[in-house]
């Protein structure tokens, strides 16, 4: 079989995401496979984001599978990760995965990441193959949102500041992340969010300053989907107030899911993360799935016991 791997055009945008409808829903035995991650969408938000860090397989029959890179700065992690079932097994993941590699490089990713079924063999080798190690198991988690509750103080929203309010924010966060792993960015999520509509990014101030953010989806369209809102990214300042900063990052969350209509926040935290895993049990959050992170190199990067932070890679 020859195959080309290049990035995905706009008109591709239709068939990356049947496929990866479809191939998910394949995986995991569902009635009706399409109906994989109902009106959520991964392809065209990561498309919009980043065209040039998307990457499609095509044969003479046309598009045959796709990957999508996300970079936040130093730190990048890949997927969704999609094949054509009916043309599994005969190599095209690993040559995806070939050029992925080769993109991470060109970006300059120095911790690369993703997160898979632990359950799967094919899954866990084909990804150690390239590098890539199993460490601890990232569950999704969710929780409804109490319907009358009152937003925390000292919370708001990136799209409510004035224009030089907005520009100290982003200086903040790039401060935050960067306290959190040297060279962690968000700005590309983050502007993502907001020219695209999927959400909004939630901060949380202490005694004036920065100590918790988070970029959020809500909605159809967005990864969120229908009735939720979904923890893209989040974050507390490292440091002896995080616990209580993480906290309130998870009420302020809350509180903009309500205000958006949503009945449920959902938020992936690895276990790793001890503390910021133990908060998400303790506030009454339960898992409705789970992946395994894994990493190249095989180092912690984010995946810390004192980290105090909210994504899943998936
Ligand atoms: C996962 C998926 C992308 C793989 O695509 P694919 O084109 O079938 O994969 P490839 O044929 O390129 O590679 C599979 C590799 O796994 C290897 N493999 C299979 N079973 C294995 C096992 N038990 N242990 C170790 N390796 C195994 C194969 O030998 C092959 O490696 P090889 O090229 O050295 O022979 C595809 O099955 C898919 O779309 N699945 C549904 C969506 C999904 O799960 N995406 C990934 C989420 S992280």
């Amino acid at each position: 079989m020859t195959l080309d791997i290049r990035p995905l055009t706009e008109e591709d945008l239709s068939a990356a995401d049947r496929i990866f409808r479809l191939a998910f829903g394949t995986f995991l035995g569902l009635p009706d496979p399409m109906a994989f991650m109902g009106d959520a969408d991964l392809v065209r938000p990561r498309w919009r984001a980043a065209p040039e860090a998307t990457l499609g397989a095509y044969d003479a029959t046309g598009l045959v599978g796709s990957n999508f890179v996300t970079r936040w700065g130093s730190f990048g992690f890949f997927g969704p990760l999609t094949v054509r079932p009916d043309l599994w097994d005969r190599g095209i993941a690993r040559a995806l995965l070939g050029e992925t590699m080769a993109l991470f490089e060109r970006l300059g990713t120095r911790q690369m990441a993703l997160f898979t079924f632990p359950q799967s063999a094919k899954h866990v080798g084909l990804y150690q193959s390239f590098g890539f190690w199993p460490q601890a198991l990232t569950p999704v988690m969710a929780k409804a949102v109490a319907p009358a509750e009152p937003p925390p103080p000292d919370m708001a929203l990136l799209s409510r500041l004035a224009a030089d309010e907005r520009a100290r924010a982003h200086e903040e966060i790039g401060r935050l992340t960067n306290a959190v792993m040297p060279g962690l960015d968000l700005a590309g999520e983050i502007a993502a969010a907001a020219a695209q509509g999927l959400g909004d990014t939630v901060l949380v101030r202490e005694g004036g300053a920065l100590a918790a953010m988070a970029v959020c989806h809500v909605g159809a369209g967005s990864e969120a989907g229908s009735g939720a809102a979904y923890v893209k990214f989040g974050a507390a300042r490292p440091g002896k107030d995080a616990a209580r900063a993480f906290e309130r990052l998870l009420a302020a969350c809350e509180a903009f899911a309500r205000e958006r209509g949503a009945e449920r926040l959902v938020a992936g935290v690895n276990s790793a993360r001890r503390e910021a895993y133990r908060a998400l049990l303790a506030r009454g959050y339960r898992t409705v799935l789970q992946g395994v992170a894994m990493q190249r190199p095989d180092a912690p990067g984010t995946t810390r016991a004192d980290c105090y932070v909210l994504d899943d890679w998936r």
